[in-house]
């Protein structure tokens, strides 16, 4: 009867996994979203604590431990994300994803105590489980906290020589060991060399991958600890678990795919390819022969208070800045003049999935402001003045014109279809893509250097005098 009871439950924190992460998919409704599936996941811990029963029909005892460790984790874990800076968002997802990872490992371990194997040469599913638990826990375990530390600057890029070909040689390392379990073999030691094996693994897999680039693999590595929880799942019949895991899993690995997309590049050029390295950079206003004009901050105020409709451009340089108040600042007074003024989001602008919105909504902006590239692009060319800030790999025309450029093909924000072009940022050094950008040198294009906060703090003030 308490079993039955279990599984409604869990059938229940499944569901509400599903409306959570359906309600994700919209900045209005994220937040709740968000608090629906944490509750749906708070039900079904305190259930199966209370109401779970071993299959030897056995108590569950350690209950100060199980108490002890929620408390922990709520403690840590509440302290980080209270403390945690919009711009290191992704570290913090990377690390909270490591846990994850980890934890899928220790059910693996923990269960191969109380597992018999070697026996037989019958074919053993439950092992076969426990293995990729403890694989693929491990791997996203190490890798993403090679990705944390990467991220937060503690690391730097790293590549062995031969790197790829001893990644190559693990790899085969894990599947000949698991495979040698699986016929019968299987004995703690190696058990344990495995784990070894998987951790290293990660580290290796992940330290020659580009910083830039992290975003791409930390979604992945989500996919993967998705995976392994839904293993964790399957060993103790935990629905909740399982749907749980096989839902990150997925998300995980659509984004990834989503991501690759936006960039224009394969996954296995983000995992191989040295993509984002090196930044080139010039004098201020200069690249080789080529000098791009500049405009003061009077006559960009006077250009957008006069304009019917101004398009704004954020990029990962405004999060850099933190200048979303003052950004939102400046699109109300221009309203308020009777601009006309909107947000042009390309899916990949910034450093994660999403960055921009959650920066704008940070700020109030609404929603209804931020629109998407398919729907701004096609009324670029009546658009009076883009104010591009801080960005520019998701605005570079070489993405359309060159096909030698590593962004060609990448679907960018025709910025140069627009009646005038302002870009606020604090030289000439290149975005994320390492590359330089031709829009910066066109007869309509201007640039106003300095800082985007102090830029736009300056043009506030500016446009309240016109
Ligand atoms: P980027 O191309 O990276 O350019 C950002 C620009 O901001 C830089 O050129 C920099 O120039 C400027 N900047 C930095 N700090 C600034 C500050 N304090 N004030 C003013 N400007 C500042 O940015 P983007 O256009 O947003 O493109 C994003 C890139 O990241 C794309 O290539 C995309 O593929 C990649 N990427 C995105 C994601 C996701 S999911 N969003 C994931 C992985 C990779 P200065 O130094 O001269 O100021």
């Amino acid at each position: 009867m308490s079993i039955n009871i279990l599984e409604i439950i869990y059938l229940i924190a499944s569901l509400t996994f599903v409306i959570g992460l359906k309600m994700l998919s919209h900045p209005e409704s994220a937040r709740k979203g968000n608090l629906i599936a944490a509750v749906g996941m708070l039900i079904a811990v305190i259930a199966t604590i209370t109401i779970y029963q071993p299959f030897d029909n056995s108590k569950l005892i350690n209950y100060g431990l199980i108490a002890l460790g929620l408390l922990v984790g709520t403690i840590i874990g509440t302290m980080m994300a209270k403390k945690v800076q919009m711009t290191a968002m992704p570290q913090m997802v990377s690390f909270f994803n490591g846990m994850g990872g980890a934890c899928a490992a220790l059910i693996a371990i923990i269960e191969f105590q109380n597992h018999e194997v070697g026996i037989g040469n019958s074919f053993d599913g439950e092992f076969l489980v426990m293995l990729l638990g403890l694989i693929i826990g491990s791997v996203s375990f190490s890798g993403s906290m090679i990705a944390y530390g990467k991220l937060e600057g503690k690391i730097k890029d790293k590549v062995l020589p031969m790197n790829q070909l001893i990644n190559v040689v693990m790899l085969f390392t894990i599947v000949a060991l698991t495979i040698y379990q699986m016929l019968g073999y299987g004995d703690s030691t190696l058990f344990y060399i495995l784990l070894v094996v998987a951790l290293v693994y990660g580290i290796l897999f992940v330290m020659p991958i580009g910083g830039a680039d992290m975003p791409v693999v930390i979604s992945l590595l989500n996919s993967f600890t998705g995976v392994a929880a839904a293993f964790g799942g399957f060993l103790y019949g935990n629905k909740a678990m399982l749907t749980g895991g096989i839902l990150v899993g997925s998300a995980g690995t659509i984004l990834t795919i989503l991501m690759c997309k936006a960039m224009n590049r394969s996954l296995t050029n983000v995992l191989l390819g040295a993509f984002g390295g090196t930044k080139a950079s010039g004098a201020k206003g200069e690249v080789g022969e080529q000098t791009a004009k500049e405009i003061s901050i009077s006559d960009t105020a006077v250009l957008l208070s006069y304009s019917q409709n101004v398009v704004i451009v954020p990029g990962y340089g405004l999060a850099v800045a933190q200048a979303q108040h003052i950004c939102h600042e400046l699109e109300q007074l221009l309203e308020e003049k009777g601009v006309t003024v909107n947000y042009a989001i390309h899916p990949v602008a910034g450093r994660m999935p999403g960055h921009m919105n959650v920066l704008l909504a940070e700020a109030d902006v609404p929603y209804e402001r931020m629109q998407e590239m398919e729907e701004v692009n096609p009324r670029m060319a009546n658009t009076d003045v883009v104010v591009v800030i801080g960005a520019n790999d998701v605005v570079n025309p070489a993405a359309k014109k060159d096909p030698s450029s590593p962004i060609y093909g990448m679907p960018i924000l025709e910025v140069d279809q627009a009646k005038n072009v302002i870009i606020l940022k604090r030289g000439m050094s290149a975005g994320y893509a390492g590359i330089e950008n031709e829009l910066f040198f066109y007869p309509k294009t201007r640039m106003l250097f300095g800082d985007a906060k102090d830029s736009l703090q300056k043009l506030t003030a500016e446009v309240k005098e016109v």
